[in-house]
């Protein structure tokens, strides 16, 4: 664990929270789990049509049958959302209702029951609120929420689970990459691919991580910050990063490649078009070749947990491409309205927050 200790590794009882927070080195955080108090869990069976009432418990294991769907057949679809605390000590969730949509559509896809967007957004307030103390103060970082929906009941041929689980944690975050705040290294992959057209890349399928660990790891072993993958068919167009959404910018404009099945449709990324907007950018989704990347002025990936994070070089085919940095880069204005708008900072005229 980067950053933030919490007792013997366990989650404090009220009466241990005050000596909890006296631990907590909140300049640290990183993007490793740390282990908040309490959990939301509901169950839905075979013979329902809808999840039952949910509750909270104490974070810790959880019990499975060794048939579950998720262990042997990967049925799970999960979610990342953040709570932040403002300057005047307001709680605030960034776009709950556009996860629980996604998660649904991801659980259609997975042939999953999936919770109502109430359910879903109740669950995920009450995770929030619940371990409201480890919401780190303004500008410090934010409380990561991991909704996650998975085949609980037990299956051996490949059919979907006839009992399905919806958990939700929480852990805080500071920044994803280890550089920090400092531009990431992207390593262009030509030999693994994240996703096929017809597969589940385009939503948020616990299938979709493990298959680019391998390529991460080479890249991380050759100093890269991350991976940028190709599209499966031409290996000329590019995708997305392992854990997050790509774009470019050239002159005024800003491009980002389309939703066409392999790539998650990203919230970050959607705020990010919304905005580039009003600052006056053009902003394109249509395919993007690498080579025409490369000739970018600027490169950044959006996501939930990597926020907007600009890229400082691209490695392809053995070729180092560097992009100029400074403190005045359209990817930065881009992070610090989105920021500003999280943190109850800056107005949020389309009604982004929801105050908890
Ligand atoms: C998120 O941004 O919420 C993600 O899902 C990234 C996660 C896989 C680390």
């Amino acid at each position: 664990q980067i950053g933030v200790r919490c007792l013997g590794g366990q989650a404090a009882s009220p009466l241990q929270e005050s000596a909890v927070e006296e631990e907590m080195e909140w300049d640290n955080l990183g993007f490793s789990l740390v282990q908040t108090d309490y959990m939301y869990v509901m169950k839905c069976g075979e013979e329902e049509s809808e999840f039952e009432a949910g509750q909270l418990s104490r974070f810790g294991n959880i019990e499975l049958s060794p048939a579950a769907g998720v262990l042997n057949y990967g049925q799970g679809v999960f979610e990342g959302t953040k709570a932040y605390r403002s300057e005047n000590g307001g709680l605030f969730l960034f776009r709950p209702q556009d996860n629980a949509i996604r998660m649904q559509i991801g659980a259609d896809r997975m042939c999953m029951q999936s919770p109502s967007v109430h359910q879903f957004i109740h669950a995920v307030k009450q995770t929030a609120l619940a371990n409201r103390r480890w919401i780190p103060p303004p500008g410090k970082g934010s409380l990561y929420i991991r909704p996650l929906l998975i085949g609980s009941g037990p299956v051996l041929g490949v059919a979907p689970a006839a009992e399905y689980t919806f958990l939700v944690y929480a852990s805080p975050v500071g920044n994803y990459f280890k550089e920090g705040t400092a531009a990431i290294n992207l390593y262009v992959e030509d030999e693994f691919h994240r996703a096929g057209r017809g597969g589940a890349g385009g939503v948020k399928s616990v299938t979709n991580y493990a298959p680019v660990m391998k390529a991460m790891r080479r890249a991380k072993d050759k100093g890269f910050s991350d991976v940028l993958y190709l599209d499966a068919n031409n290996k000329r167009d590019i995708e997305e990063v392992s854990a997050s959404n790509v774009f470019m910018l050239k002159d005024n404009v800003i491009s980002t490649p389309p939703m066409n099945g392999t790539i998650l449709e990203g919230i970050t990324r959607k705020s990010i078009m919304d905005i580039a907007q009003d600052l006056g950018y053009q902003v394109e989704e249509r395919a993007i070749p690498i080579e025409e990347l490369l000739e970018a002025d600027e490169v950044f990936c959006t996501g939930t947990a990597v926020v907007v994070a600009p890229v400082g070089s691209i490695t392809y085919k053995g070729n180092r491409v560097e992009y100029k940095m400074s403190a005045e880069l359209g990817c930065l204005k881009l992070q610090s309205r989105l920021v500003g708008i999280q943190r109850g900072e800056i107005e949020d005229s389309r009604g982004w927050l929801v105050q908890i």
